[in-house]
């Protein structure tokens, strides 16, 4: 079945997961009916100084305000069966467990978790004081997935672009998509 997938982007770093993330959404294309984007301000910030560029103005999904809480997925009837949020800050983390749905990025996780459908945070920091780690735990309880923006290197990466397409190919497996990627085992 197609996915309708929700990405939301926020102000940790690891602006490149996100860019990577999209890029490779749209080369899935086939398996997906939409996919609609949020930034948060601090992202657009962290996105401009760690990449050089505003790219994200060029990919070709809708953008949403994240004060627009017109938008569809704020919505469960809108049946968005999907959320990423890549990179997640700990104070998005710390929103989304306390229930505070003051935009749209944490509003559209809230429904998704009370709609008992996929949310899935891609948490950057580090360390980890107690409060992060309790917030993971409570997202975890209410049904959603921590997928830490945590990099493998048994697929021997040679670029930074290939370090971080093994936390997105990560998120892709999550998502439930097909996608053709080093697998540990394969010949
Ligand atoms: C360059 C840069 C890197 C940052 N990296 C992180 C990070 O890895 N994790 C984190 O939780 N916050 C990080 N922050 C702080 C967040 O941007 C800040 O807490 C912000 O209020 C998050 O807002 P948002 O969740 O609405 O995007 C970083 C800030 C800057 C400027």
């Amino acid at each position: 079945m197609k996915k309708k997938i929700v990405v939301a982007i926020t102000g940790a770093s690891g602006a490149i997961y996100a860019k990577l993330l999209l890029e490779k959404l749209h080369q899935l294309n086939d398996q997906l009916t939409e996919v609609a984007v949020v930034m948060s301000d601090n992202a657009k910030q962290v996105w401009k100084f760690e990449l050089d560029n505003e790219e994200y103005n060029n990919l070709p999904f809708k953008f949403y305000s994240k004060h627009d809480f017109m938008a569809p997925f704020a919505s469960g009837s809108a049946k968005f069966d999907t959320m990423i949020i890549v990179p997640c800050s700990m104070g998005t983390l710390g929103r989304i467990a306390s229930g505070v749905s003051d935009d749209l990025v944490t509003r559209a996780a809230d429904v998704i978790l009370k709609e008992r459908r996929k949310l899935i945070l891609v948490a950057r920091d580090t360390p980890l004081n107690l409060i992060h780690i309790r917030n993971m735990q409570t997202v975890t309880e209410a049904g959603g997935i921590i997928c830490p923006a945590v990099p493998s290197f048994y697929n021997k990466p040679k670029t930074i672009e290939d370090v971080a397409m093994t936390v997105v190919n990560r998120i892709i497996d999550l998502v439930g998509l097909d996608n053709e990627t080093y697998r540990w085992g394969d010949k």
